[in-house]
């Protein structure tokens, strides 16, 4: 494979950061996940400026403009002949040198990090005709999840409890209601009416997320955003969530409880289909 550092196209092997990096020491670091389908990038504006929310709200410059980006995403599915896959990119505020709580310089040159995974199929993943088991684990993540870090450790740890108790993945919850998935942004479906919990520093506000409400709301789906409880989504007609990877993944087991009859609903297949539909 090849990959993208600091400017430079270089076999995996051959590719370095340094130990002193602050992405490495203190996941001092931002990043963001683009699909490629059929060879192109989807909602690739709506990433970088993502990236950019990320990267101001923890005042590191960013190093590249969004046509430097876009053309080394191009590049790596280029160079690497990914037709479907996704395309990683991680900025880390560097590290001129020793450890330090305090950030170093200004003037210090972010770390640029890109590569590519194949996923062969991705728009057609099984899972999506059968549908996620979850599973609520209490949300121990620090209070700005907005800014999409590279902390992944408690989303780590929750995805490997859910997977211990048989489940796809983890509806995280914080006072008795969902925050949203291990990495993925968490919807019911009751009476016709899309639920999401509204946007704040509480959640990472989805660019799957912002575009699938778009398309719902012109569908004439009414969506009702607000936070909801396990026991509410258990309650539910459906239930899904979304991300850039995961498109629109149905959800029909909630602690072991189906959903609905147990199966994939209308809802979520329709908006799944819309998605792969538009962003094609
Ligand atoms: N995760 N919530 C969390 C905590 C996430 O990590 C993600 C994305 C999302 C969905 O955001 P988007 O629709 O912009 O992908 C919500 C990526 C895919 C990942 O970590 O691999």
């Amino acid at each position: 494979r090849t990959v993208y550092v600091n400017g430079d196209y270089l076999p995996e092997d051959a590719a370095r950061v340094s130990i002193f990096d602050r992405g490495f020491l203190m996941a001092d670091a931002v990043y963001e996940v683009v699909s490629v389908l059929d060879g192109r990038l989807l909602d690739f504006d709506g990433h970088m400026a993502r990236l950019d929310r990320s990267l101001d709200a923890l005042a590191i410059a960013n190093p590249l403009s969004h046509d430097d980006y876009l053309a080394a995403h191009r590049e790596l599915v280029d160079r690497n002949a990914i037709t479907d896959g996704l395309v990683y990119l991680q900025v880390t505020r560097g590290n001129p040198g020793d450890r330090d709580f305090a950030y170093p310089p200004e003037d210090t040159p972010p770390t640029v990090v890109m590569f590519t995974q194949a996923k062969p199929g991705l728009a057609d993943a099984p899972a999506a005709r059968t549908g996620w088991k979850v599973v609520g684990v209490e949300d121990l993540r620090w209070g700005r999840r907005d800014i999409k870090t590279v902390q992944l450790l408690y989303p780590s740890m929750a995805k490997m409890e859910a997977r211990a108790r048989g489940a796809d993945d983890a509806w995280l919850t914080e006072a008795g209601h969902v925050t949203e998935g291990t990495s993925n942004n968490a919807y019911i479906v009751r009476g016709g009416v899309i639920v999401t919990r509204e946007l704040s520093r509480d959640i990472l506000h989805g660019i799957t997320r912002a575009a699938v409400l778009r398309f719902a709301r012109e569908a004439q789906m009414t969506v009702e955003e607000r936070p909801f409880t396990i026991a509410e989504a258990q309650q539910a007609d459906e239930a899904f969530v979304t991300s850039a990877s995961a498109f629109v993944m149905p959800v029909v087991e909630i602690d072991g409880k189906k959903v609905g009859d147990g199966t994939v609903g209308p809802v979520a297949t329709r908006l799944r289909e819309i998605y792969l539909e538009e962003s094609r």
